[in-house]
């Protein structure tokens, strides 16, 4: 977890994640509203180091309001503590935040109509490292890269770095990723203690916290 920000900070970036999640709770920008059971803003810690980005809410997301809590979302923990992370210090999100009925794929029109909320995430909490689960995610940062091909890979993209993974739930339903899928997670824990390091190094956070201390004190 990070320890840069001070109570202040901490304290504002809760209150705007929940002003997020209030909006999205309440959303009819596309037509996912009107199946919806209930909206999944996303969950975890406002100080999280690493942020992971689903697809969507599935039944037991859509019943609960939580994302990553059905099958794929155990297999997601397991996959967690392989790579040395707990739940509770990670933030866990989705680019579209209400269930795709029948956990179709989502449409162009719903996922452009749910990106602001993500992009307001992550402007909140900053992540060191972003980790797409699945091809919707992955494709917002690589747009035309192949899965098979850059899986477990990370790359810089401006303050981020960000590593495709493949989705937990492809590797429940082919069981000749799993293999993959777990080593990609081992490998995760390195390079986020990687991350660290560099961060240490070199603040990036700096040019976006002296303004908002300077206007707290
Ligand atoms: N699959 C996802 O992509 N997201 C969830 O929240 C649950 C399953
Ligand atoms: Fe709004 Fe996103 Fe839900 Fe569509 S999927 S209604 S854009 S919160």
């Amino acid at each position: 977890m990070r320890e840069e920000r001070s109570e202040v900070e901490q304290q504002r970036v809760e209150e705007q994640l929940e002003r997020i999640a209030q909006r999205v709770r309440v959303c009819t920008r596309c037509d996912l509203w009107r199946t919806r059971t209930q909206a999944v803003p996303g969950e975890g810690n406002p100080r999280a180091e690493v942020m992971f980005i689903g697809e969507a809410p599935g039944y037991h997301e859509d019943q609960q309001g939580r994302p990553f809590v059905g099958a794929a979302g155990q297999y997601l923990n397991e996959l967690l503590q392989r790579a040395g992370l707990r739940r509770e210090e990670v933030y866990i999100t989705n680019v579209v935040k209400c269930r795709p009925p029948g956990n179709r794929d989502p449409l162009p029109d719903e996922l452009a109509a749910c990106a602001p909320y993500l992009d307001e995430q992550l402007e909140v909490i900053r992540p060191r490292v972003i980790v797409t689960l699945g091809r919707y995610s992955m494709s917002r940062w690589f747009p035309t890269e192949k899965i098979s091909r850059v899986h477990g890979q990370a790359r810089r993209v401006g303050n981020y770095l960000v590593v495709p993974m493949y989705h937990p739930a492809a590797a429940l339903h082919q069981p000749a990723l799993k293999e993959l899928v777990e080593k990609d997670f081992e490998k995760l824990g390195e390079i986020i203690s990687q991350a660290r390091a560099e961060t240490a190094a070199m603040p990036d956070d700096a040019p976006q916290e002296k303004p908002q201390q300077m206007r707290l004190f």
